[in-house]
C-alpha cells in the first residue's frame, strides 16, 4: 500500500516535472517546489500534495469567544495554587448540535493561566479522559520534571500536583497534552489553553477590551459534525477544512476604534498561517514566542507554523469608515472580519519595552556548532538524526546553564519537502543566523519554535536553565507522534 502511494506520488511529481520544465528551463526540482520569497504552507501544498486541504472562509455570523481566565484556589504570598483537569464534554460548536470534544476546565480548549514571574506555582493535574494524558507547558523555562513531556504520564482518573517557579519575563505560552503517540488526537479533540506570564510592568491593554487571544485552528468535522480525527488524520500532517478561533466558528471580532494587542497562536495540528489584513494595513509585531521584541516590528504579513505566538498590535483608528478589514491568510481565505465600533477611546497605548532586551553576545556568535539536527522524511517516514523517538534513549546532553549553538538543518526530499517547526522544551532560545544570514527582525525575539523550510540551515542558541529530560521535536503533531523527537539530558 505504501509502495503504491509513494510510486503514485513520484508520477505524479514526474509528470508536474515534465509539464513545468517547458517553462521552467533548466531550473532544479527543489527550486520549483520552493517558490521565491514563498514563506508559507505553499511548499507545503507543492511539495507534500496530500495535505493539502481548503480552508472554508469565516462568514463572521458568531462573535468570537474569549477564553475565561482561570482562577486561583488560592494564593499564599508568592505561593499560587491552581487547578487543571483535562475533561471531556460536549461544545455546541454548530448551532443545536452537541459535538463531543476535550478541553481544560470545560468542554473545550482551556481557560488562560496567569502566572507572574517571581510566583511559585503548584498546579493540580487532573486527568478526567478515558486515557492518558500529560500536560505540557510550551516555553516555559521549567524542570524536566516538570514540563510534562511524554514521560510525565497521569493516568485516567488520576491527579499529580507539580510544582515550578516562574522564571521568564512576559510571554504568552500554551499548553497541551503530549502523550507518546497521542497528542495530535488530543489536541486535535480540543486540548489547548494559554498560558500568560505577566510581570509588575504596566500593561495599557485590557484582556477581552482591546486584548484578545486568538487560537486559531483548522478541523474537519464529519457529516454529523462529530472530530473523527482517526478518519480524517494525514500522516504528514491533518489540516482540517473548517476554522475555529478560540473554538467559535465563523468568529468575527467586535473592537473600538483605537490600538488593539491580538495574541496569535497557531493551534493547529499541521497548518501553516500567512496573516494579513484584508485592506493592506500594516500592523506591529511586539512579542514572538518567548516574549517581547526588543522594538515593535512593522509588517504587512506574518507567518505562524504550529505552535507559534506573535502579539501583534492592530491600530483600528486607522481604518476608514466603512472600510471593511479583516485578518486573512495568504490566499485571501477570510479568517476573521472585524467591526469597528466608532467609539474613539483616545488613548494612546504604547506597549512597554522588554525589562532585558533580547541579545546575542559575540561570545555566542562566535561559538562553533556543538549540536546538528536534521530533520527529515515524511509522513510515517519522518527522523530527526535519521531516528526515530525511542524514550529510552537520550539523544544529546548539554550543561545547565551554559549556551551552546544548535544547527537545524531541514534536508531536502526528493519531494522538495515542506517546513518543519522545529521546538525545543524547557528553553527560549534566540537565532543567530538563517543560511548565514541575520534572521529577519521579528525572530530576533526569544522563540521556543522556528520554522525550517526545505533546504534551510538555522543556527539558533539554546541555553537551559533547569535540569532534567527534555524533548525537542517538530511541531506538527503527525510528524511529533511519527516519532521526529529526541530528548536531551541537562545536568
Ligand atoms: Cu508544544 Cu513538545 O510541545
Ligand atoms: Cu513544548
Ligand atoms: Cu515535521
Amino acid at each position: 500500500m505504501k509502495r503504491y502511494v509513494l510510486m503514485a506520488i513520484s508520477l505524479v511529481f514526474i509528470i508536474i516535472l515534465g509539464a513545468c520544465s517547458t517553462n521552467l528551463g533548466n531550473m532544479n526540482p527543489f527550486q520549483m517546489m520552493k517558490p521565491l520569497g514563498d514563506r508559507s504552507g505553499g511548499s507545503m501544498m507543492m511539495g507534500h500534495g496530500l495535505g493539502n486541504v481548503l480552508l472554508q472562509p469565516s462568514t463572521g455570523e458568531n462573535e468570537l469567544k474569549i477564553p475565561p481566565i482561570l482562577q486561583k484556589d488560592k494564593e499564599e504570598g508568592n505561593d499560587v495554587y491552581y487547578t487543571i483537569e483535562a475533561q471531556q464534554g460536549e461544545t455546541e460548536i454548530f448551532d443545536g448540535i452537541q459535538t463531543k470534544t476535550l478541553g481544560y476546565n470545560g468542554s473545550f480548549l482551556g481557560p488562560v493561566m496567569r502566572l507572574k514571574k517571581g510566583q511559585t506555582a503548584h498546579i493540580k493535574l487532573k486527568n478526567s479522559l478515558g486515557e492518558e494524558t500529560t500536560f505540557h507547558w510550551h516555553g516555559l523555562i521549567v524542570a524536566g520534571d516538570a514540563d510534562g513531556g511524554p514521560h510525565d504520564v497521569i493516568q485516567p482518573g488520576e491527579e499529580k500536583e507539580v510544582t515550578f517557579e516562574v522564571k521568564q519575563d512576559r510571554a504568552t505560552l500554551w499548553f497541551h497534552p503530549h502523550p507518546q503517540g497521542k497528542t495530535a488526537k488530543q489536541v486535535f479533540n480540543g486540548l489547548a489553553g494559554l498560558m500568560y506570564i505577566e510581570d509588575d510592568m504596566d500593561d495599557p491593554y485590557v484582556y477581552g477590551e482591546n486584548d484578545f487571544p486568538l487560537i486559531i485552528q483548522d478541523r474537519t468535522f464529519n457529516e454529523q459534525k462529530q472530530l473523527d480525527y482517526e478518519a480524517v488524520k494525514i500522516p504528514d500532517g491533518t489540516m482540517g477544512d473548517t476554522l475555529l478561533i478560540n473554538g467559535t466558528l465563523n468568529p468575527r471580532l467586535t473592537v473600538n476604534n483605537e490600538k488593539v494587542r491580538l495574541r496569535l497562536l497557531n493551534g493547529s495540528n499541521a497548518r501553516n498561517f500567512t496573516f494579513t489584513l484584508s485592506n493592506n494595513q500594516s500592523f506591529q509585531q511586539v512579542a514572538s514566542d518567548g516574549g517581547l521584541l526588543n522594538e515593535p516590528v512593522e509588517l504587512t504579513e506574518l507567518q505562524l507554523t504550529p505552535s507559534e505566538r506573535a502579539e501583534i498590535v492592530v491600530d483600528f483608528s486607522k481604518v476608514k469608515e466603512n472600510e471593511d478589514v479583516k485578518l486573512v491568510i495568504e490566499d485571501g481565505t477570510v479568517l476573521l472580519p472585524f467591526q469597528v465600533a466608532n467609539e474613539d477611546t483616545k488613548i494612546q497605548k504604547e506597549i512597554p519595552k522588554p525589562r532585558n532586551p533580547v541579545t546575542i553576545s559575540n561570545e555566542e556568535m562566535q561559538k562553533e556548532v556543538s549540536k546538528e539536527i536534521v530533520l527529515f522524511g515524511m509522513m510515517n517516514h519522518v527522523t530527526i538524526n535519521g531516528k526515530k523517538f525511542d524514550p529510552n534513549r537520550i539523544d544529546f546532553t548539554q550543561k545547565k546553564g551554559e549556551t551552546e549553538v544548535w544547527e537545524i538543518y531541514n534536508k531536502p526530499d526528493m519531494m522538495g519537502g515542506m517546513i518543519h517547526p522545529f521546538h525545543i522544551h524547557g528553553t527560549q532560545f534566540k537565532v543567530i543566523s538563517i543560511n548565514g544570514e541575520e534572521p529577519p527582525e521579528n525572530l530576533q525575539g526569544y522563540k521556543d519554535t522556528i520554522a525550517i523550510e526545505p533546504g534551510d540551515r538555522a543556527k539558533v542558541a539554546v541555553k537551559f536553565e533547569e535540569e532534567g529530560v527534555f524533548m525537542y521535536h517538530c511541531h506538527i503533531l503527525e510528524h511529533e507522534d511519527n516519532g521526529m523527537m529526541g530528548q536531551i539530558k541537562v545536568e
